[in-house]
C-alpha cells in the first residue's frame, strides 16, 4: 500500500459508495433503498436488530448476491459484482456471519480453500503452513495449522475464518459478527489487528449485536432499521444510548431475576461430573457438583475453555463424562441417550447452532418441531393442527422475523435462524432447559425478550441454566451465579454480587 497521507486516498475518504440498493426475495424487501459509504483507513460499523438487512447489503457489496437495483462506486466508478471471486479482485473481502468453513479439512487447506499456493510441481503446501502459522500468531491463536477444523472449539473456527479472510490483502474488509464467538482477549486481539489494518489504509465494514464492544472500535456507525438506513454519526457524536434508540425505537432493560415465587424440588442434580478430554492428559470437567430447583436460573459465567460448553453438552448427552451421576427430578439419566433425555424433559440449546441446532433443508416449522415430534405424534401420525398452532405461538414468543412457518430456515437472518433454536427447545416443554450462550447473535431487544420468557418458565417450575461471557446479563437474569475456571466451579454468587468479583473468580484479570 503506498503512502496514504502524501498521494493517493486520505483517511476517512470515501472509497466505496452503495447507492439506493435494494434487494427483494419475492415479497419480502430485506433492502429499501440504502446508501452506504465505507472510508478509507477507517472502521464503518453497522448497526441493526436482527433481520434489518446488515448481511444482505454486505452480501451485495462482496458480490455474494446480486441486489435488485442500485449502483456500487467504487473508487468513483460504477462496479458490477456478479460473484465473490469478481469482488475479491476488486479488493474485497468479507468475513460471513455463518462459518463457512469445511470441517473435515485442515486450517491450512481451509484457509487456502480454492486460493491454493501453486508451486513449481504443484501446490506448495510447505508455503501455505507457513503463511498459516503467521497469520495464526498475528492472532495470537495458538493451533496448529493441520489440525482438522471440526476438532477446534467454535471461537477457534472463527479465528481460522478471520486468518482466511486476512490471507487474502484486501483493501476493503467486511465483518460480519466476527466475535460473536470469541473471548475477550481474543476480540483485543483482533481489535490489535483491525488497528494495524486501518494504519496500513484497510477499510474496515464491522457488524456486531456486542453494541459496547463495537463502539470500541467504531470510526462511523451507520443503523439500519427494516431494510432502511435510519441514522448515521462519526464517532464523536454517538454512545450506546445512540445506538439503541436508532436500532430498536427504545430502551431494552434485562431488569432483574424473577421474583415473588418459591423454587420447587430439586430439578437437576449433578454428583462428582468429570469430562476428559480425549486429546489432551487434563479433565475439561473436573469433578463438578451442582444442585438446580425447579424455578431456579442459574447463569454459568467463565472464559473460553473453563469447561461450561463441555459441562452443558455432557448433560444434554452429547459427551459422554469420564465419571459422575446426572439425575433429573431425582432419577437418574446418566445411560440415557440426547433423545431419551429430551422426552424426559432435559433439553440443550447449543452453542453452535448453526451446525448443530438447526436442519438447514428444513423450513422453519419443520425445524422447530423437529425436536418435540413425540409430542404431537397420536399413534402413528403427527397431529399436524397441534403442530401447526404450536409452530405460530413459539415463532411469535421467540420474536422469530419469517414470513412464515413454511419459509426455509436458510433465509432467516442469522439472528432468526439462533431464536428457532430457542424456540425449538422450549417447544420440548422441558423441566430443565440448558443453554449455551443463548444472546450470542440476536439483538438487543430479542435478547430482553428471550430472557422474559425463560422468567417466566422459571416462574412455572421450570429450572434455567444458561452460559454466557457476559457479566451483565448474569447479574440481571441468573438467581445464582456460578463461575466456572479449569472445569471446577470456582465460585457461587446470588444476584446482588458485583461484576468484578465474578470476573475475579473466573480468572479475569479486572480494570482497575
Ligand atoms: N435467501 C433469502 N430468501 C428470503 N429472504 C431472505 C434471504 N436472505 C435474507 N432474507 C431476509 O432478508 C431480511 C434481512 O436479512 P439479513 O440476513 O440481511 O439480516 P441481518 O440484519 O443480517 O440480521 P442478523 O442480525 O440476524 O444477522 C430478513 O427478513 C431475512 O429473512
Ligand atoms: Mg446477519
Amino acid at each position: 500500500m503506498s503512502e496514504p497521507e502524501t498521494k493517493g486516498p486520505r483517511r476517512g475518504d470515501v472509497v466505496l459508495s452503495a447507492r439506493n440498493i435494494a434487494k427483494s426475495y419475492g415479497n419480502i424487501h430485506a433492502l429499501k433503498g440504502v446508501n452506504f459509504d465505507i472510508r478509507y483507513g477507517q472502521v464503518t460499523t453497522l448497526f441493526g436488530e436482527n433481520g434489518a438487512g446488515k448481511s444482505t447489503l454486505m452480501k451485495i457489496l462482496s458480490g455474494v448476491v446480486q441486489p435488485t437495483s442500485g449502483e456500487i462506486v467504487l473508487d468513483g466508478e460504477g462496479v458490477n459484482f456478479t460473484s465473490s471471486t469478481e469482488a475479491r479482485d476488486h479488493g474485497i473481502s468479507i468475513i460471513h456471519q455463518e462459518l463457512s468453513l469445511a470441517p473435515n479439512l485442515s486450517v491450512r487447506d481451509n484457509v487456502f480453500m480454492g486460493r491454493e499456493i501453486q508451486g513449481a510441481t504443484g501446490v506448495d503446501f510447505a508455503e501455505e503452513e507457513r503463511q498459516v502459522r503467521l497469520l495464526l500468531e498475528e492472532l495470537e491463536e495458538d493451533i496448529d495449522p493441520l489440525t482438522p477444523v471440526e476438532d477446534l472449539r467454535l471461537g477457534q473456527q472463527q479465528i481460522v475464518e478471520i486468518a482466511r479472510a486476512l490471507s487474502i490483502d484486501s483493501r476493503i474488509l467486511i465483518m460480519d459478527e466476527p466475535t460473536s464467538a470469541l473471548s475477550a482477549a481474543e476480540v483485543e486481539v483482533l481489535f490489535k489487528v483491525i488497528r494495524d489494518l486501518t494504519a496500513k489504509g484497510v477499510s474496515i465494514v464491522y457488524i456486531s449485536h456486542h453494541l459496547e464492544e463495537a463502539l470500541e472500535i467504531t470510526d462511523h456507525a451507520v443503523v439500519l432499521r427494516d431494510g432502511t438506513m435510519t441514522a448515521y454519526a462519526p464517532r464523536a457524536e454517538i454512545d450506546l444510548e445512540w445506538i439503541v434508540r436508532n436500532m430498536v425505537g427504545e430502551h431494552h432493560d434485562l431488569g432483574s431475576p424473577p421474583s415473588g415465587y418459591d423454587f420447587g424440588e430439586t430439578a437437576l442434580s449433578v454428583v462428582d461430573l468429570t469430562v476428559a478430554d480425549p486429546n489432551a492428559g487434563f479433565n475439561l470437567v473436573d469433578r463438578l457438583s451442582l444442585d438446580v430447583k425447579a424455578g431456579e436460573i442459574v447463569c454459568i459465567y467463565g472464559l473460553m475453555g473453563a469447561g461450561r460448553t463441555e459441562l452443558l453438552e455432557t448433560l444434554a448427552g452429547r459427551l459422554k463424562p469420564k465419571s459422575g451421576s446426572i439425575f433429573l427430578e431425582g432419577e437418574e439419566i446418566s445411560s440415557l441417550s440426547i433423545a431419551d433425555r429430551i422426552a424426559c424433559g432435559l433439553a440443550l440449546v447449543p452453542e453452535d447452532r448453526q451446525r448443530d441446532g438447526l436442519v438447514q433443508t428444513m423450513s422453519v416449522g419443520e425445524n422447530m418441531s423437529l425436536a418435540s415430534i413425540m409430542n404431537f405424534t397420536r399413534g402413528l401420525f403427527t397431529s399436524r393442527r397441534i403442530e401447526q398452532s404450536l409452530i405460530a405461538d413459539t415463532i411469535r414468543k421467540v420474536t422469530v422475523k419469517t414470513s412464515g412457518g413454511g419459509a426455509p430456515i436458510g433465509s432467516l437472518s442469522g439472528g432468526n435462524q439462533q431464536k428457532v433454536v430457542i424456540g425449538k427447545m422450549l417447544a420440548t416443554d422441558p423441566t430443565v432447559l440448558l443453554l449455551d450462550e443463548p444472546s450470542r447473535g440476536i439483538d438487543i431487544g430479542a435478547k430482553a425478550e428471550v430472557f422474559k420468557l425463560l422468567a417466566e418458565r422459571a416462574r412455572t417450575g421450570l429450572a434455567v441454566v444458561f452460559s454466557t461471557s457476559e457479566v451483565s446479563e448474569c447479574l440481571s437474569v441468573a438467581h445464582r451465579i456460578i463461575v466456572m475456571h479449569k472445569g471446577r466451579i470456582s465460585a457461587e454468587f446470588d444476584s446482588s454480587v458485583t461484576k468484578e468479583k465474578i470476573m475475579a473468580a473466573s480468572g479475569e484479570s479486572v480494570a482497575a
